[in-house]
């Protein structure tokens, strides 16, 4: 009598269960990640070659919940998949079956290798609520589909590519990276924006869109009037930089760098207007004429940069909160300093770029350059004098993690470079365009990791000390 209470207290207790999985006609656990989903992502994984290693998706077994797979997203609610983040995998191209995943909303496949295969012509326009896609990086080649200009949610979209940035093993040789991979023709740049309405964000970088012409800069005004990071380096720009750019007060950032080629460009005065501007690079823009005699009025100006415009006279300008600049540029420019004390506003200066040629022309005391300083880098392209005592200031930088001395002669002798022995905090030092006379010690340099010279004429053998240090990468 007793053990028939047991068996009907025990069938009590599992009837609930039982009940809730007959409710999902079958005996197989209640997936939190839609099973459809997980079919569309195998697929995927199979157009991999997987090579990354130690893990390879693992996690990806078929019969498992997606939800919990690497590098997917699941929404609580409908079990479908809105975001994917896939690095540091090899694929013929990109499998289409991609576009079935038409609940993502962030798409990241940057640092990829897509083997110079083409993006697929149709099937972004699928992906109608993505806000972020980023396929930096990726190794793809061809022309922008259409499709991603029909994504009006798009609030970010990168397709740069950095070359300078890729590590030179990376993936085990196998990225094959082409100048200008990507272009925009047909499209081009002025329809590809036309209907991308939320855009905040445009990394193109390393885009070719030498076909675009001047139009790009009234294209884009009229089209993302609240654009907020605009990166456009070496895409192949023809200038100028309208005025009608000016009416983008919301930008904050502004990479232009590598452009401008065919035509000379005055320096874009607007720019200093905007107030929540924190990057403006305009390196290697062909910049002619005047810096003008003005103010930014942005008090978050982080980083500027107008180096390798050898045209651009006139003094640096003026900043209304020096004190947030981090990082100024201006090496290969003619731009010189308002006397006295030219730094002594610029307290959280960390990198700094200057022609060599202004630093010799000043007393040492009366430089200034805050203590705060990490980078430095000095170079002298005009004159083939020495450079000798004039920079036994740089000794004072106990902070320097990097220094960058590039002359073209022999412009740092052994008198310029004694005072370097001092940084003890020194990581990285490269000299280019030297004479030493005597042999060079670099004896305290304790911490040096990366050690480069060229260019240079030795008189003497290179220290035995020198040789002996085995930390130098
Ligand atoms: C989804 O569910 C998990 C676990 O129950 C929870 O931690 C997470 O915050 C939920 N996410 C959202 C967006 O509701
Ligand atoms: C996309 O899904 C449909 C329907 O579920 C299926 O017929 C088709 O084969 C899938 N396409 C790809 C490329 O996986
Ligand atoms: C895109 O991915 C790259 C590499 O992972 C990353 O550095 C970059 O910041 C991403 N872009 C955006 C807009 O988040
Ligand atoms: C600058 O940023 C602030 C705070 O994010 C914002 O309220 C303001 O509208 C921005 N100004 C412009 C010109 O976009
Ligand atoms: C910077 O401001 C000072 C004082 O406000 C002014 O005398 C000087 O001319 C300005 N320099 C530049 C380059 O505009
Ligand atoms: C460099 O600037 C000086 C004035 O500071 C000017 O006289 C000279 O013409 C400029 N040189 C070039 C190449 O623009
Ligand atoms: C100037 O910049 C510094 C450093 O970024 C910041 O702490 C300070 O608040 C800024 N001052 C003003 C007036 O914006
Ligand atoms: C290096 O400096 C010495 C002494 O100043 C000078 O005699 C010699 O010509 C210089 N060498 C070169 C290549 O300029």
């Amino acid at each position: 009598m007793p053990s028939i209470g047991w068996v009907l207290l025990f069938f009590l207790a599992v009837l609930p269960a039982l009940a809730t999985s007959g409710a999902h006609g079958d005996s197989k656990p209640a997936f939190r990640c839609h099973p459809d989903q997980a079919a569309t992502l195998l697929q995927l994984k199979k157009s991999f070659s997987l090579l990354r290693y130690p893990n390879s998706l693992e996690s990806w077994q078929d019969g498992t919940d997606c939800y919990f797979w690497e590098g997917v997203g699941c929404s609580n609610s409908s079990g479908h998949v809105t975001s994917l983040k896939l690095s540091g995998l090899y694929s013929p191209g990109l499998d289409p079956a991609i576009f079935n995943l038409t609940s993502l909303q962030r798409l990241d496949l940057s640092m990829n290798s897509f083997g110079q295969y083409s993006l697929p012509a149709s099937g972004f326009e699928r992906l109608s609520l993505l806000t972020h896609l980023n396929l930096s990086n990726s190794g793809l080649f061809g022309q922008i589909p259409i499709g991603i200009g029909r994504l009006a949610s798009l609030i970010s979209l990168d397709l740069s590519t950095y070359y300078d940035t890729i590590p030179e093993d990376y993936l085990y040789g196998q990225f094959d990276y082409v100048y200008n991979s990507l272009w925009l023709e047909k499209p081009n740049f002025q329809i590809l924006v036309a209907n991308l309405d939320n855009l905040r964000e445009l990394y193109l970088d390393g885009v070719s869109m030498s076909n675009s012409r001047e139009d790009w800069c009234d294209a884009l005004a009229k089209s993302l009037p609240s654009l907020q990071v605009l990166s456009l380096g070496s895409c192949q720009l023809d200038g100028p930089i309208c005025l009608s750019l000016s009416t983008v007060h919301s930008l904050t950032v502004i990479n232009l760098q590598d452009n401008f080629y065919g035509s000379s460009t005055p320096f874009p005065e607007f720019f200093m207007d905007f107030l929540n501007l924190s990057v403006l690079n305009l390196a290697q823009t062909n910049l002619q004429g005047w810096f003008p005699r003005r103010t930014f009025q942005s008090k978050t100006l982080r980083v500027l940069d107008v180096s390798w415009n050898q045209y651009l006279s006139g003094h640096v300008p003026n900043f209304s909160n020096a004190s947030s600049l981090e990082t100024m540029m201006l090496e290969w420019t003619n731009l010189s300093f308002v006397k006295p004390d030219p730094f002594s506003n610029f307290k959280c200066l960390k990198a700094l770029s200057l022609d060599a040629h202004f630093v010799s022309m000043e007393p040492q005391s009366s430089l200034g350059i805050p203590r705060s300083l990490q980078d430095l880098k000095l170079s002298q392209m005009n004159s083939n004098s020495d450079l000798g005592p004039t920079l036994s200031w740089i000794g004072d930088l106990e902070n320097l993690l990097s220094l960058e001395l590039s002359g073209h002669g022999w412009v740092f002798s052994q008198t310029s470079l004694s005072s370097v022995d001092n940084l003890k905090s020194l990581r990285s030092l490269s000299v280019s365009g030297c004479n030493f006379t005597r042999p060079v010690l670099f004896g305290n340099l304790v911490g040096l990791k990366s050690l480069e010279i060229s260019y240079c004429s030795f008189n003497g053998p290179i220290p035995s000390a020198l040789k002996k240090r085995s930390n130098i990468g």
